[in-house]
């Protein structure tokens, strides 16, 4: 390592310096957090230590953290962690990383979900669990149930549900979207399904940013050639699943609604379809409300 850095002060500068120019935007934040985990110490002890001196042993490990920074590797798998809803959940790359603009799904789920005690709610595509895990956390005597066609995501779902203590409140299901629902539930019984789709468009993928590209898991983010085959599936799926006047909350793709709302029209059986949009002002949740 160039300069051998023998204290937090230089072991810190020879991050920061490594990570500029590497396409990272908040290097100075990010030279922060590699550190602290590396050394083992809150961001304020560190930045209140420069003069320390580091051990052989701490230079390795941060240089191992900053060396997967600097590929791009995304900062919570690095970490293990990312906030979601207030709360922390483990992420590796077994799982999409938790977006702030999902919390609006569990937002709209509260507001209009209507869930009263007795009631069911499926989360489909859990992957971390960020949705059903912060629901459980909420409601009180809802049945949940959390699918996912991928058997590692669950584990990490389950682990988080364990963290946050609401591990006996979730139902796990690994398989297809709602297939393996059919013989566990009774028709017409759910009142709301909440998914976060994989929703981008095989002509996208080139575009995405190296951390979600290379390094997210694909499973988790594409869908077909329009993007939003996810929706259509689960339009149709989800009707014979509903109460009258269940939900269906999805999350959308930028610019997707047209093709969504077709999506709706095409599946029928729904009505009054609602949308929220996210802080940039774009169209993030669709809400369809089952016929009654
Ligand atoms: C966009 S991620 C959402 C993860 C998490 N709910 C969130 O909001 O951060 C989509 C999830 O759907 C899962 N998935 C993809 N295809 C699926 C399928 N056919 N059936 C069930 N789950 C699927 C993926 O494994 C992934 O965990």
């Amino acid at each position: 390592m160039p300069g051998d850095p023998k204290t937090v002060g230089t072991l810190l500068a020879w991050a920061r310096q490594s990570l500029d120019n590497t396409g990272t935007t908040n290097v100075a934040q990010e030279a922060l957090w590699l550190l602290a985990s590396a050394l083992e110490l809150e961001q304020h002890a560190l930045v209140s230590r420069t003069e320390q001196a580091v051990t052989a042993e701490q230079v390795a490990r941060a240089q191992t953290l900053v060396s997967r920074r600097m590929a791009r590797e995304p900062l919570q798998y690095i970490l293990g962690t990312q906030e979601f809803c207030g709360l922390d959940f483990g992420v590796t790359s077994s799982v999409l990383i938790p977006r702030p603009e999902t919390e609006l799904l569990v937002h709209a789920v509260l507001k209009e979900g209507g869930l009263a005690e007795g009631g069911t709610l499926v989360d489909v595509g859990t992957g971390s669990g960020c949705i059903a895990v912060t629901l459980a956390t909420i409601l009180e005597g809802i049945r949940i149930l959390a699918v996912d066609c991928s058997a590692e995501a669950l584990a990490i779902a389950k682990s988080n549900a364990v963290r946050h203590s609401v591990g006996e409140k979730i139902v796990w299901i690994e398989g297809n979207l709602l297939s393996p629902l059919r013989d566990r539930i009774t028709l017409e019984t759910v009142d709301v399904i909440v998914s976060n789709p994989p929703y981008i468009a095989e002509g996208e993928w080139e575009q995405l940013q190296p951390e979600v590209r290379n390094f997210e898991p694909r499973l988790a983010l594409l869908a077909g050639q329009r993007g939003t085959e996810f929706h259509e599936r689960l339009f149709h799926a989800s009707k014979e699943y509903l109460v009258p006047d269940g939900l269906l909350v999805m999350e959308i793709g930028q610019g997707q609604l047209p093709l969504v709302r077709q999506a709706a029209e095409q599946a029928g059986g729904y009505t009054g379809l609602q949308t929220v949009k996210d802080e940039a002002g774009i169209e993030r949740v669709i809400i369809a409300r089952r016929a009654g």
